[in-house]
C-alpha cells in the first residue's frame, strides 16, 4: 500500500495555531511564506548559507529552508512578523531603522532576528569563536564589534550594510558603541615571550 505523502499540521507561529496540510518535503520556509502568507522571512539560497530565512524556533535562531515543515510542529516558532507590539516595533527592529541597518532590506528579517538571539546567547554567557577569554570565571565577554560580527556571520548582506547591522545590535544590546576586541590575554608569559 502507498504511503501518505502529506500530513495536516498545525504550526505555532506568533503565539498563534495555523493548521494546514502540507507535503512531507515542504519547508518551514515554504509554509510561512507560500502556505500561512507570512512573507516578511526571505528566501535568499534556499541551502542554509546566507541566514535569509532566519526564524527563531523555540527562542533559538534555525535556518527555515533546512527545517521540514513537519518537524517544526508542536514548536514555538517566531518571525519578523511576531516582534513588534503593535505599532511599536522591537527594539531590536528600532535600532536597525535608526541606525540604517540594511540597504535594500531583503536580508534584514534574518539578520533581526539572528540578532535577537544573539543578545540572549551573549547574555547568557555562551562563548562564540571570538571570545578571548573563555575560562568560565571570566564571565560574560564583552560585546565587542569583533564578537558582533562573528555571531553574526551567518546572516550575509549584498548590499555590504555591515558596518551599520553592528552598530544597530550593539545598540539593541545596550552597548551604545560596538568597541574593538581587547587584547588577548597573555596569562602564562614571561617577559622574555615563553610560557611560565
Ligand atoms: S534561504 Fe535559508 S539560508 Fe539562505
Ligand atoms: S540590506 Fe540588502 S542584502 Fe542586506
Amino acid at each position: 500500500m502507498a504511503q501518505s505523502t502529506s500530513s495536516v499540521i498545525t504550526l505555532n507561529v506568533n503565539g498563534e495555531k495555523r493548521t494546514l496540510p502540507v507535503d512531507h518535503r515542504t519547508t518551514l520556509l515554504d509554509a510561512l511564506r507560500e502556505r500561512l502568507d507570512l512573507t516578511g522571512t526571505k528566501k535568499g539560497c534556499d541551502q542554509g548559507q546566507c541566514g535569509a530565512c532566519t526564524v527563531l524556533i523555540d527562542g533559538r535562531r534555525a535556518v527555515s529552508c533546512l527545517q521540514l515543515a513537519v518537524a517544526a510542529e508542536g514548536r514555538e516558532i517566531t518571525t519578523i512578523e511576531g516582534l513588534a507590539d503593535g505599532d511599536q516595533l522591537h527594539p531590536v527592529q528600532q535600532a536597525f531603522l535608526d541606525l540604517d541597518g540594511f540597504q535594500c532590506g531583503y536580508c534584514t528579517p534574518g539578520q533581526i532576528c539572528s540578532a535577537l538571539a544573539v543578545i540572549e546567547e551573549h547574555a547568557a554567557g555562551w562563548p562564540s569563536a571570538a571570545t578571548t577569554d573563555v575560562r568560565p570565571e571570566a564571565g560574560v565577554p564583552p560585546l565587542t564589534a569583533d564578537e558582533i560580527r562573528e555571531r553574526m556571520s551567518g546572516n550575509l548582506c549584498r548590499c555590504g550594510a555591515y558596518v551599520s547591522i553592528v552598530q544597530a545590535v550593539a545598540r539593541a544590546a545596550g552597548v551604545e558603541t560596538a568597541q574593538a576586541a581587547p587584547a588577548l590575554p597573555q596569562q602564562g608569559r614571561t617577559e622574555e615571550g615563553t610560557a611560565a
